[in-house]
């Protein structure tokens, strides 16, 4: 009963093996979900008499004539094996069955990334941009799912379930973002999650990106865009304001249909008692437009 012995057995295993309900054969646990690295260790038990039972395995193979159990035992599991199988020999029919066992080495990315494609700098209002993320060596891929966040709001996964592959693999997801003002200074962030069922680490373990902070450049923008119209009535103060949203912060000019009206500041509001009766129109510019706003000083005599 030496090699010879076993290499027959095996290839009985190969050829007449049955597998599930009827087989005898045990294994505890029958899923394993183990990280890289981690020690694991399974039994397979087989539940009548049985010649010859053992574990067929590129790593730690092992088998018994005596026991009724063996066990599959791996100190620090870094090898992206096939599926260990145990299999059994009995003196009664069915004589041969094998187990294989459902095991899962995980591995957490050693990175995941974040960058927009084929862009840099400020984004601009309404227009159309990809943002992707990348993540390096993660295994196994079909346990992936990819969250995009916007601030603390998901807007986005990403499933890799239709691909099969053991051992680690780089794999991306895009995102198309057309933003608005109101995203100007939020943060983008990508969390690679491993859900790896019940067997696995409770809650699944994550690994998120840097955030990337997006920039969003937008016109000038007057809260009221429609011509004022005031009274100027000496001894009290009038503001002409024409403050401006927008990015990058913008600029502003005046000009008045007053010729003889002093130079005025390049501020967002202009006060009395400087201003003369006449139009003044106020520009408000950035990088991407020049708005302007009317103003028209009427003057007022007292009593009327
Ligand atoms: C990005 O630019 C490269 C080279 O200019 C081009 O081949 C690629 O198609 C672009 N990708 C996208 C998503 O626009
Ligand atoms: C992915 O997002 C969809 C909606 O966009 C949601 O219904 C689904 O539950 C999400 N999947 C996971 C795994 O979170
Ligand atoms: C992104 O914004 C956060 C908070 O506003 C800030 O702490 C961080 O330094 C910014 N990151 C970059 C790359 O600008
Ligand atoms: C002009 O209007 C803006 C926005 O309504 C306000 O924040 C600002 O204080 C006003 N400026 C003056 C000088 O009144």
């Amino acid at each position: 009963m030496g090699n010879n012995f076993l290499k027959w057995i095996l290839t009985l295993c190969m050829f007449y093996s049955v597998s599930g309900e009827g087989c005898s054969l045990i294994l505890k646990p029958s899923r394993v979900v183990v990280g890289f690295g981690e020690p694991v260790s399974v039994s397979c038990e087989a539940t009548r008499p049985v010649r010859v039972l053992g574990w067929e395995s590129v790593i730690s193979a092992a088998h018994t004539q005596r026991d009724l159990s063996v066990r599959w035992k791996v100190d620090s599991l870094i090898d992206w094996i096939e599926e260990p199988i145990c299999y059994g020999v009995f003196f009664t029919a069915p004589r041969q069955c094998e187990e294989k066992l459902n095991l899962v080495l995980y591995k957490t990315p050693d990175s995941v990334s974040i960058r927009p494609v084929n862009h840099t700098g400020p984004m601009v209002e309404g227009k159309e941009y990809q943002l992707l993320c990348e993540v390096q060596n993660i295994a196994p891929v079909q346990y992936l799912t990819l969250r995009w966040y916007k601030g603390q709001t998901e807007v986005y996964n990403h499933s890799f379930s239709d691909l099969t592959s053991s051992s680690p693999v780089q794999v991306s997801s895009i995102l198309m973002v057309t933003p608005t003002k109101a995203e100007n200074g939020a943060q983008y962030r990508c969390v690679a999650e491993l859900e790896l069922g019940p067997e696995g680490p409770q809650p699944p373990p994550t690994v998120t990106s840097e955030p990337l902070n997006a920039s969003v450049y937008f016109p000038p923008m007057f809260l009221s865009p429609e011509p004022e119209v005031l009274d100027l009535i000496v001894g009290a103060d009038i503001t002409l304001n024409c403050t401006a949203t927008g990015n990058p912060t913008p600029v502003y000019s005046w000009q008045s249909s007053n010729p003889i009206q002093e130079r005025m500041e390049d501020e967002a509001a202009l006060t009395s008692p400087s201003l003369l009766p006449g139009t003044y129109t106020c520009t408000a510019s950035n990088t991407l437009e020049k708005k302007s706003k009317q103003f028209i000083v009427k003057a007022k005599t007292k009593g009327v």
